[in-house]
């Protein structure tokens, strides 16, 4: 792929608020937003072939193949060739998808960022979280509620809960998360591409320490 296009990589555990904040990066700094688990999550909707492949998996807490995951982020990459750059939550995964994405963005400036939450924080995010499944507005019934209960505010429809923000299931992404995900950190930050971020603040907080960060490394 030719010329140099930004790649900022959003890493952090399930709940983090890696979804939340890319959305805001995106517009802000004109990147593409590439979220496997959202582009996953249509596909199960869907009932594609590829989201029947997957979507057991997905309700289990479990990573999807790499090969499939790979194929969808250099598909999208491809697609918008002519982008000033890309904003990826949730790849890479471990440090065999990050080595991939290296591949891919072959001479790019890719830099990791990520959002630090304390584990308590993350469960309480996760199991309050609900998504609009007429707009796909997120809302959580603990930090940011709709103004009528289980309804959603921009469309009128009812509000789900996701399948995998049940308990057990939780702790099967967090322990996947610390045995696959962490390593990738290590990664970055041997390659000298690697910043945190206090993630445990209110949404607008964390965007303004996001926006900050991402401002410095535009430069
Ligand atoms: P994915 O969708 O990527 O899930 P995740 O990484 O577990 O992340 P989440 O979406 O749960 O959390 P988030 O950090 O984005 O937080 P959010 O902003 O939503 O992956 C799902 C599944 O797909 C995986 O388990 C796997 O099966 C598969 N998959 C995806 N990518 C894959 C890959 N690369 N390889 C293999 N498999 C893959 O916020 C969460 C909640 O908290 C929301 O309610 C939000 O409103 C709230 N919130 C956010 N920030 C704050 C804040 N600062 N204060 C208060 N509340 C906040």
């Amino acid at each position: 792929m030719s010329g140099k296009k930004k790649l900022i990589i959003l890493l952090g555990p399930p709940g983090a608020g890696k979804g939340t904040q890319a959305k805001k990066i995106s517009r802000e700094f004109d990147l593409v937003h590439i979220s496997t688990g959202d582009i996953l999550r249509n596909e199960v909707r869907d009932g594609t072939e590829l989201g029947s492949k997957v979507k057991e998996i997905m309700n289990a807490g479990d990573l999807v193949p790499d090969e499939l995951v790979g194929e969808i982020v250099r598909s999208c990459i491809e697609k918008h060739s002519s982008a000033a750059g890309f904003i990826l939550d949730g790849y890479p995964r471990n440090v065999t998808q990050a080595e991939f994405l290296m591949c891919i963005a072959d001479g790019w400036p890719v830099y990791a960022v990520c959002i630090r939450v304390e584990e308590e924080t993350l469960v309480k995010r996760l199991t309050g979280r609900r998504y609009c499944p007429g707009c796909g507005k997120i809302y959580n019934v603990y930090f940011s509620p709709p103004s009528t209960e289980g309804i959603c505010d921009a469309c009128g429809t009812e509000l789900v809960q996701r399948r995998d923000d049940r308990e057990e299931v939780i702790a099967e992404r967090l322990r996947v998360y610390h045995e696959q995900t962490r390593p990738v950190i290590d990664y970055f930050s041997s390659l000298g591409r690697y910043f945190e971020i206090d993630g445990s603040k209110s949404v607008p907080h964390v965007a303004q320490a996001l926006s900050e960060l991402v401002g410095v490394i535009e430069k």
